[in-house]
């Protein structure tokens, strides 16, 4: 059959929020150049929410709506699945259902990749239909297409990446207006850029979601959750974002991936670190993400853009369903991800390596420092500067310290000495420090 003449793909959206309505508004606008590029009509045939009747920028399209997610599965009409539910307990059961009955899939839902993902890619293997995921990370940077595929040919040296927005946003607003922690989350929620409750953002977990699809990607072995060390950005304060401004640096929080080619173990980790003022990361700022790439045969590539929001990540989405289409005339392709075994195990974080920031409130009394550097120097870290501010709080005074080289698991056994000592007043801050 000619390619004009194929029946149009039917897609079942499961969700109709940010996203979801983000999708059904961009193909019906672009739907002639869709039609055009791909071959092959996009037809919506149904879409399931919780509550038809709540309120929507985007109408809801009263002849194609349900609320009963397995009409999707039923339906052997529908050609390909877009689970945009999130969670992780009703959409892995979809997005199986829709595997083993032979569906196509389209997901923006890290956490449940990053959580099952294995599982749901034996089922897409065995079943041989794909699961596509390029909204899953970065919003609508098309980062999972280039590392699978534009990629291809290299082994990736390292990947550092800003990808989460609203902590990105946070930070930039504390740098940049001096606001504190608080006003500058009350603000990223005012703005829509923090949900209501922004735990999983500012905790760092769902930039370690997005660093788990890629490091897996990048490695061929799908990373376990607890492999992957985490810290979000609660705990900094302004005043540690101006002293690392002091010292040359700006706060992000991280994901870094590194193969370590001597082992071929995987650094891990997703931290707020300081990075040098005048590297391009350190001015990704406001809600934008970007993604530093090392690969054997490029080199160093970057992508930038918005890493969230509906347009953006609807266009992600959109990329999936043309390649899904693609799959459908074909049969051809990879199902997602591919197991290869060619590198080692994720590197226990306290065999890791870097230079540190650290602050500790400590009583303002003579011998304090001495105190602190014989710590560090009985664990044999060295100082690489220090700064004493004049301008504190009588009584407790700030000792900002730059720290050189040390495995982290060496830091930390001198951080639980550091608090034990009776002239420290609160929890030290310590961050990494990045040479990227
Ligand atoms: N928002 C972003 O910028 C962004 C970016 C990248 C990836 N993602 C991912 O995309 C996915 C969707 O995010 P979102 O922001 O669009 O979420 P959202 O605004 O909360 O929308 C969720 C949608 O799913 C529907 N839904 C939830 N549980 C359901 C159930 N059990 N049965 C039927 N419908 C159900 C909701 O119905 P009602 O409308 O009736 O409540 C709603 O339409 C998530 O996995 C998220 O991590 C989002």
């Amino acid at each position: 059959m000619e390619k004009h003449q194929q029946q149009p793909l039917q897609i079942g959206l499961a969700g109709f929020g940010n996203v979801g309505a983000g999708v059904y508004k961009n193909l019906i606008k672009n739907r002639a150049l869709l039609e055009k590029r791909i071959g092959r009509a996009l037809e919506i045939r149904r879409i399931v929410v919780r509550d038809p009747a709540k309120n929507r920028d985007v109408a809801l399209p009263a002849d194609l709506v349900s609320t009963d997610l397995d009409s999707l599965i039923d339906d052997d009409a529908i050609d390909i699945v877009v689970e945009l539910i999130g969670g992780t307990d009703r959409a892995f059961e979809l997005v199986k259902a829709a595997l083993e009955k032979g569906k196509t899939v389209v997901t923006g839902n890290k956490a449940l990749l990053a959580e099952r993902g294995l599982e749901l890619f034996a089922i897409a293997d065995e079943k041989k239909t794909p699961i596509y995921f390029e909204a899953a990370v970065a919003g609508g940077i098309p980062i999972i297409k280039t590392v699978q595929e534009s990629l291809v040919g290299n082994h990736i040296e390292s990947v550092a990446g800003i990808i989460n927005g609203t902590c990105n946003y946070i930070l930039t607003r504390m740098t940049e207006a001096g606001l504190d922690y608080p006003e500058a989350l009350n603000e990223a929620q005012n703005l829509g850029y923090a949900e209501a409750d922004p735990t999983l953002d500012i905790n760092g977990w769902d930039a370690a979601h997005k660093a788990i699809i890629l490091a897996s990607l990048s490695y061929g072995c799908w990373v376990p959750t607890e492999q992957i060390y985490v810290e979000g950005i609660e705990k900094i304060t302004r005043r540690d974002i101006e002293f690392a401004q002091r010292f040359g640096y700006t706060v992000k929080l991280l994901a870094v991936i590194r193969l370590h080619p001597e082992s071929s173990a995987i650094e891990l980790r997703v931290q707020p670190s300081l990075i040098p003022r005048g590297h391009i990361l350190a001015s990704v700022n406001g809600v934008f993400n970007a993604i530093l790439i090392r690969g054997d045969v490029v080199g160093e590539t970057l992508f930038y853009g918005s890493g969230a929001g509906q347009d953006p990540t609807s266009s992600s989405v959109i990329s999936d369903l043309a390649d899904a289409a693609l799959w459908r005339n074909t049969c051809e392709g990879q199902t997602g991800f591919v197991p290869h075994g060619l590198y080692g195990k994720p590197l226990p974080i306290d065999e890791t390596d870097s230079k540190y920031y650290l602050r500790v409130e400590a009583d303002d009394q003579p011998g304090v420092l001495a105190q602190i550097a014989r710590v560090l120097g009985d664990h044999d870290i060295g100082i690489l500067s220090v700064i004493q501010p004049e301008d504190h709080d009588p009584g407790s005074a700030p000792i900002v310290l730059m720290l050189h080289y040390a495995r982290f698991g060496t830091i930390r056994q001198a951080l639980a000495e550091l608090r034990s000592l009776d002239c420290i007043r609160e929890e030290p801050i310590l961050m990494r420090v990045e040479s990227l």
